[in-house]
């Protein structure tokens, strides 16, 4: 069993992987447990950590956890001979960073007169942050040990850290890609990769020539998701209203897949949403949909009006469109508009109504309402609001 650390909006997070994993559920308010062989930290966008977990304690303070860690390592690593590079991340005890060095100090009194040789990472907070720990590779090697304590509402898990979100590699795919355009708008990789996740395991469905599934991007824009479905071993397909999206689009995939070395299937074509036809096979539609003009201040309700009206137009031609164009039980996930007003509601597209009479389903999950896949920044005004959809 996995413990995962959620990302900055643990509600989209846990939806991410429930899809991704199926088995999950909330640990603590930012952590969930996963039942799985292994998790793929690199490929989520919405975790920010991962460990195995080694023990679980009913309810308990930090001492509590302090002991048992000891215990544990000092016999684990008695006969160990060699360097072991240790860091420390407690979440949820409300702890001092001197508590928790004391622990590791402990632990490294306690293996004096072995061959195992303790280096102890410094905690400038009760968690190491994922830079420090993917700074000192922590998780991706046999003696580079992070441990993941968590309190949680019904006791306490101790993990070893498999790896962290990579947030450097992460910057170098959004700022280092050659055609950007902030009018478009960027969506950010990690949300990207959150939204192919969304759509669930997919197959590659009958009749199909291609190796690999495919994903359709129909509002491709400068192609984020088409890149970060590549990277995770999806065939690709994205088109768009604007010829210059789609130079934009193949100039980045043609980098990417240079920079990377990626190989992998993709097609890109001009076309209008609410009229186009697409070629087989389409395993899934995965899209951040016009989300119409960026705005720093809620828009005045004639504004929002018009420009609600507007993308609601757009995203309910297109969903009439490519209905009869997809397989039934075909997934879809959008990032949809959503305008945020001064008391901080949210006004939604009247579309997110009528699904059904649209010929869509909604997916249910487990662990989180649909109301609670909001995704934004508290400084913005648009945020994208996440629909999981299946063809009917
Ligand atoms: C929010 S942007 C998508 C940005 C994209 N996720 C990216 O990675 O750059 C929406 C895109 O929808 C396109 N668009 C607007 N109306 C469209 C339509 N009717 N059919 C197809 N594309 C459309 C715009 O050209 C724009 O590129």
């Amino acid at each position: 069993m996995y413990i995962t650390i959620l990302g900055r909006q643990p509600a989209i997070s846990i939806a991410e992987l429930e899809q991704a994993y199926g088995d999950v559920r909330w640990f603590s308010d930012i952590s969930a447990l996963v039942e799985t062989e292994s998790v793929n930290v690199e490929r989520l966008g919405g975790t920010q950590k991962a460990g195995l977990v080694i023990k679980k304690l009913p309810a308990g303070d930090w001492r509590k956890a302090s002991l048992q860690i000891v215990q544990h390592y000092s016999k684990a690593w008695a006969d160990y001979k060699g360097k072991i590079t240790l860091g420390i991340s407690a979440y949820g005890f409300g702890v001092s960073t001197r508590d928790i060095q004391k622990t590791g100090l402990i632990l490294k009194s306690k293996l004096k007169g072995t061959e195992a040789s303790l280096r102890l990472i410094p905690n400038q907070d009760e968690a190491l942050s994922t830079a420090t720990s993917h700074h000192n590779k922590l998780g991706l090697a046999d003696n580079k040990i992070e441990l993941l304590v968590v309190r949680g509402q019904n006791g306490i898990v101790i993990a070893e850290s498999t790896g962290s979100q990579n947030i450097t590699a992460l910057a170098a795919r959004d700022q280092g890609r050659p055609k950007r355009d902030a009018f478009v708008g960027m969506l950010p990789p990690k949300l990207a990769q959150i939204m192919v996740n969304l759509a669930g395991p997919l197959t590659v469905s009958p009749g199909s020539d291609l190796a690999q599934p495919r994903i359709l991007d129909p509002f491709c824009g400068t192609g984020v998701i088409l890149q970060e479905a590549l990277l995770m071993r999806l065939g690709v397909y994205g088109t768009d209203l604007s010829e210059k999206m789609i130079r934009y689009s193949r100039d980045n995939l043609n980098w990417l897949q240079e920079k990377y070395m990626v190989k992998g299937h993709w097609y890109l074509h001009e076309g209008d949403a609410m009229d186009s036809q697409w070629q087989k096979p389409i395993d899934a539609v995965v899209t951040e949909t016009y989300l119409g003009q960026p705005f720093s201040a809620p828009p005045s309700p004639a504004k929002l009006t018009e420009v609600r009206g507007n993308c609601n137009h757009i995203i309910t031609e297109f969903l009439k469109n490519i209905g009869p164009q997809l397989n039934p039980g075909t997934p879809l996930v959008l990032a949809i508009p959503a305008w945020k007003s001064t008391d901080d509601r949210f006004t939604h597209l009247p579309l997110t109504e009528n699904l059904e009479k649209l010929g869509y389903a909604r997916t249910e999950l487990k662990n989180v309402r649909a109301d609670q896949l909001l995704y934004f920044r508290p400084d913005q005004v648009v945020a994208r609001e996440l629909l999981i959809l299946t063809k009917i």
